[in-house]
């Protein structure tokens, strides 16, 4: 059994930040989300993973995610050069996957029950796929299915006008090597997209077994700003342990779970947990709310913020409100003006979001 991990496209969904980076590597309470992946394939007995990439930020995934040995695995990089369908992501594979069995996977979701019962099913059964659904209330959003009674899949259809059903399929497919024969008979949808729900289509109609099942527990695709910092919320508050391995100084509390990575420098600040602080950062006068996630070699200064995202080196200076629900892209700096005129200066990135009260 060989694994698939999807991280090119082209992640418009979470620009701005994605135009200096892959939505994979965004980190989820200080971790990128495509590593949650791995170590859920590792943690179901597959170790031999190919990681679809794409020329745009291929060689920063590669670059942080490395061979595999920190995860126990032999990681393979699969170039392929556009975002031409997920079925097309296989096609660029098929040389890796050989006619070994597979588990394809979303790099940008996140889930949180493990693999191995539905491999076991897949391999136990036979089938030729198994795909994993889960009732959502916008379906035209997704890939819906119909399903029997049996867990044997009628129809699929991708981001439908008029869904068959509630049911959307979750990043997260199991193959047997039929799945290249349905997608050689496959053509590009009207979006220009050689479609997995077309070449899942293509096996049922060809009297391939495909069978589903429901995920449950949380589910998160975290391409959009508030799908990422509700993964960020579920995350810390399941599975942050407190280790503070940084300095605090005497007046400074951290307050429940709270982890303080190493080089980190806390002055008058208080901490409330579930939140995380990476490495080398410099907090002075800060209250950090539950829920908020702040990278490495960070700068708060007089900041106030709750239920939020800071990426790496980001400056935030002298803000007097305080920050809830935002994202801060890497590098960026978010400062009182020094001089008068008393006035709001910014240099904001394309596509940005700010709301100012
Ligand atoms: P999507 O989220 O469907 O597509 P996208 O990355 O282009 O994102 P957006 O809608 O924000 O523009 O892709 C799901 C996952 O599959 C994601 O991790 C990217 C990856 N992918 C590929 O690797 N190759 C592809 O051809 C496509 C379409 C997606």
């Amino acid at each position: 059994m060989k694994a698939l991990i999807l991280s090119g496209g082209k992640g418009t969904r979470l620009r701005p930040l994605t135009y200096s980076g892959a939505k994979q590597l965004v980190p989820v309470a200080n971790k990128p989300i495509l590593w949650y992946g791995i170590e859920g394939i590792v943690a179901a007995g597959i170790t031999d993973i190919g990681i679809i990439i794409s020329p745009e930020t291929g060689e920063e995934v590669k670059e942080l995610t490395g061979n595999g040995d920190r995860f126990g695995a032999k990681i393979t990089y699969l170039l392929q050069e556009h975002p031409e369908g997920l079925a097309h992501a296989v096609k660029i594979a098929q040389s890796f996957l050989g006619d070994s069995p597979f588990i394809m996977y979303l790099g940008d979701n996140l889930i949180q029950r493990e693999l191995n019962p539905f491999l076991e099913q897949f391999k136990q059964q036979n089938l030729d796929s198994l795909i994993l659904l889960r009732p959502v209330s916008n379906p035209s959003a997704f890939g819906v299915a119909k399903v029997d009674r049996n867990g044997r899949v009628l129809q699929l259809i991708e981001k439908p006008k008029d869904p068959p059903s509630n049911l959307a399929l979750v990043g997260i497919y199991f193959f047997s090597p039929r799945i290249h024969e349905a997608i050689a008979q496959i053509k590009p949808s009207p979006r220009g997209e050689l479609e997995i729900t077309d070449a899942i289509q293509q096996l049922i109609d060809t009297s391939a077994t495909v069978e589903a099942r429901t995920l449950e527990g949380w589910w998160l695709d975290t391409g959009k700003k508030d799908d990422l910092l509700e993964a960020n919320r579920i995350i810390l508050d399941t599975q942050i342990r407190p280790k503070i391995m940084g300095e605090l100084d005497e007046s400074s509390q951290a307050i429940g779970r709270v982890q303080i990575g190493k080089g980190t420098k806390i002055v008058n600040s208080s901490i409330r947990g579930p939140a995380i602080i990476g490495e080398n950062c410099y907090l002075e006068n800060c209250f950090i709310g539950p829920y908020s996630s702040i990278a490495d070699g960070v700068t708060l200064i007089e900041a106030d913020l709750e239920h939020s995202v800071v990426l790496q080196s980001a400056k935030i200076m002298g803000i007097h409100q305080r920050l809830v629900d935002s994202v801060i892209g890497r590098r960026a700096q978010l400062t009182i003006a020094p001089r008068r005129p008393k006035a709001l200066r910014f240099m904001i990135g394309d596509d940005s979001h700010i709301e100012l009260t």
